[in-house]
């Protein structure tokens, strides 16, 4: 029997609603925790969130001890930290709370506290080993704080290895979270930008989980504990693509307003659940590879309204501001899918062709860019074609990312995908 076109599906439970974090002390407790460790970054220690669900882990009768060294855009060294911690600590638990910078960092704490190892031992390969993780996890509750990374649905952990400047991460279904709690008041606190970029990073997991290769077209072991998590499209990503691309378009104007409309927020929140839950079985593509090497080689842009920190793209405008252009060259070949994805963003689809499809998509992306109001293209955050070689160079090593495109992405491919992302209007 052939099972090389099965597929397998790992969501954590997911508790979402108004007030849910206070809920976390119950979840831990029943999940077993008496000492649990919570990880979150310098900026959110002090903010509501983590206040809230410490008191809730407190009043559960639970001894909570603070990991707050998370870095946004984490790295080998701030994993390596937080291993630490968690090595030394003696924890049976990790509550996190934050972007998928703080939800990552606990994944990996978890792994190599609860499974020792060299720390490239569980990398992916060919940076790292790619080993095995060789069984379950201490529990974790994660609870997300942005609209968009989808960490909390998703067995991934993404870091920049220092010493070789590159992005990678570590991958396993056994770094699923066992509870995500999904609250959409944490949203009230989201300044402007982190808020649109996010959400612009849904609207990338899941088009790209809705485009990417079927699942049983490339060559993966059809063993559930061997085969990536990454797996590439199957019937259960599709289900979950097109509703976040709904939900942004129709609500982010509307989360994006002053005052904000709160239940357009919590929309986005859930719109950036939905879309974890489907990348998180089945990838991302050619816009995430991209976006590294931009986030990577960063010389003095700062976004709007964040706190002060050293020069950053953020994850979600790095992956926004290189997709249209994918999709317009993956337009002569995925004419149906693009449509329908078009027509989920809000396009008017109606008499236009299959071959015309990649082309409409670009130009809506290129719409809700402008009504989010994230810069016009590469060059507004300071690339020029000068760089276009050395971001290529910087995006070839995602392999991962790259083989999981419905088309053949080579240097050259690559080089154009850069120079039409340099100034879209
Ligand atoms: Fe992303």
């Amino acid at each position: 029997m052939d099972a090389s076109r099965s597929f397998t599906v790992t969501t954590p439970r997911i508790t979402f609603g108004p007030g849910s974090l206070g809920l976390v002390g119950d979840i831990a407790r029943r999940l077993g925790m008496r000492r649990p460790l919570l990880v979150t970054d310098p900026h959110l220690a002090a903010l509501p969130p983590v206040a809230t669900v410490r008191r809730a882990l407190e009043e559960a009768g639970l001894v909570v001890t603070l990991f707050d060294g998370v870095e946004v855009e984490p790295t080998d060294r701030s994993f390596e930290a937080a291993i630490r911690f968690a090595a030394d600590g003696g924890f049976d638990g990790f509550v996190s709370v934050g972007g998928g910078s703080a939800m990552d960092t606990a994944k990996v704490a978890d792994l190599y506290s609860s499974w020792p190892d060299s720390f490239l031992a569980y990398v992916n390969a060919p940076i790292g080993e790619g080993r095995n993780v060789p069984g379950p996890l201490k529990p974790h509750i994660a609870c997300p704080t942005t609209c968009g990374t989808g960490s909390e649905c998703t067995g991934i952990a993404v870091f920049d290895l220092l010493a070789m400047k590159a992005k990678t991460g570590i991958m396993s279904h056994r770094l699923v979270p066992h509870h995500a709690v999904v609250d959409p008041e944490v949203t009230a606190s989201l300044p402007r930008t982190a808020l649109a970029c996010t959400a612009l990073d849904t609207v990338c997991h899941a088009l790209e989980a809705w485009t990417c290769r079927p699942v049983g077209e490339r060559d993966l072991p059809p063993e559930p504990d061997l085969r990536p998590m990454t797996q590439g499209a199957n019937p259960w990503s599709d289900l979950l693509a097109l509703e976040p691309m709904r939900l942004v378009a129709g609500n982010l104007e509307a989360a994006l307003a002053d005052p904000p409309d709160m239940a357009a927020r919590g929309r986005l929140l859930w719109a950036a659940t939905l879309a974890g839950a489907s990348f998180g079985n089945a990838g991302c593509h050619v816009p995430h590879a991209l976006s590294y090497p931009v986030s990577g080689m960063v010389r003095d842009y700062r976004p709007p309204d964040y706190p002060p920190g050293p020069p950053l793209v953020p994850h979600g405008m790095a992956v926004i501001l290189n997709a249209p252009p994918v999709y317009r060259l993956m337009g002569a070949d995925a004419g149906p899918r693009l449509l329908a994805a078009a027509e989920a963003l809000g396009a008017d689809v109606r008499g236009v062709p299959e071959a015309g499809a990649g082309d409409l998509l670009a130009d809506r992306l290129v719409a809700l860019m402008r009504a989010a109001g994230v810069p016009n293209g590469l060059e507004a955050i300071g690339f020029s074609p000068v760089d276009v070689a050395a971001l290529t160079e910087g995006a070839l090593p995602q392999r991962r990312l790259l083989d999981n495109a419905p088309v053949e992405i080579d240097a050259g491919v690559l080089d154009g995908l850069y120079r039409a992302a340099m100034r879209y209007w």
